[in-house]
């Protein structure tokens, strides 16, 4: 069920070059090798649709996929990246923060955590990034299959404790696995909803 006719629609290098903002769009970033690829290969049900964002020349640009022409999944480049240059890195994380503070039709972004890691440095600074500018964000809790379930709810505690020290109120969480499906549904549930709200508010 929840089958989705997934497009790939371009890459951009500024959040000028975007498409039109006709249709709602989410965006999914995290940092190298949280499982990003993965949890969009799941969602869209496709063994190798986020392939594209892992060509190089295009890890660094602003993915868009077109989902059954009424959303878009707009696949961030990871941050972080060690590989880069200082100046490279700079660079490219004002392109990611011009695209997600700029982009009016971006309703939502997922930030995808690995369960089986205390929250980075990294993350927590893009997470308070994205709390100073007031964009709305969910988190992913990426590779659950990984853990036993009292470990999975021991790191997923642990994360939350990191996040409430900074925050008064967590963001809505998913747990995922892109092995066993889990979570899928709940995020396309989440994205109708919301889609549904901005057709008919
Ligand atoms: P880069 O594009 O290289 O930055 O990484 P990414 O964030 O796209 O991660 P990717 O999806 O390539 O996954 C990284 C590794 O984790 C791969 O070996 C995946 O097979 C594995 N992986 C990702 N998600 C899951 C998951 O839910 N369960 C398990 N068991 N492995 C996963
Ligand atoms: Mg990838």
């Amino acid at each position: 069920m929840n089958h989705l006719d997934v497009e790939f629609v371009g890459s951009y290098i500024s959040e000028s070059q975007c498409p039109p903002t006709k249709l709602p769009e989410y965006a999914f970033i995290g940092r190298s090798n949280v499982g990003k690829s993965s949890l969009i290969n799941m969602l869209c049900q496709r063994k190798n649709m986020a392939r594209v964002s892992n060509t190089p020349g295009k890890t660094q640009l602003i993915n868009y996929f077109d989902v059954n022409k009424v959303w878009y999944l707009v696949d961030l480049p990871g941050y972080g990246y060690a590989k880069v240059s200082k100046k490279q890195r700079a660079k490219f994380e004002q392109m990611i923060e011009r695209y997600l503070s700029l982009r009016r039709s971006l309703q939502c972004t997922f930030v995808l955590l690995d369960s089986r890691h205390p929250l980075q440095q990294i993350d927590q600074e893009f997470i308070n990034w994205m709390g100073e500018h007031g964009l709305p964000f969910v988190i992913v809790f990426t590779k659950t299959d990984k853990l036993k379930e009292k470990e999975l709810a021991d790191n997923i505690e642990t994360i939350n404790q990191s996040l409430l020290a900074q925050w008064d109120e967590l963001p809505q969480q998913f747990i995922t696995s892109a092995k066993s499906k889990k979570g899928r549904e709940e995020i396309l549930s989440f994205i109708t909803e919301i889609n549904q709200k901005i057709a008919a508010p």
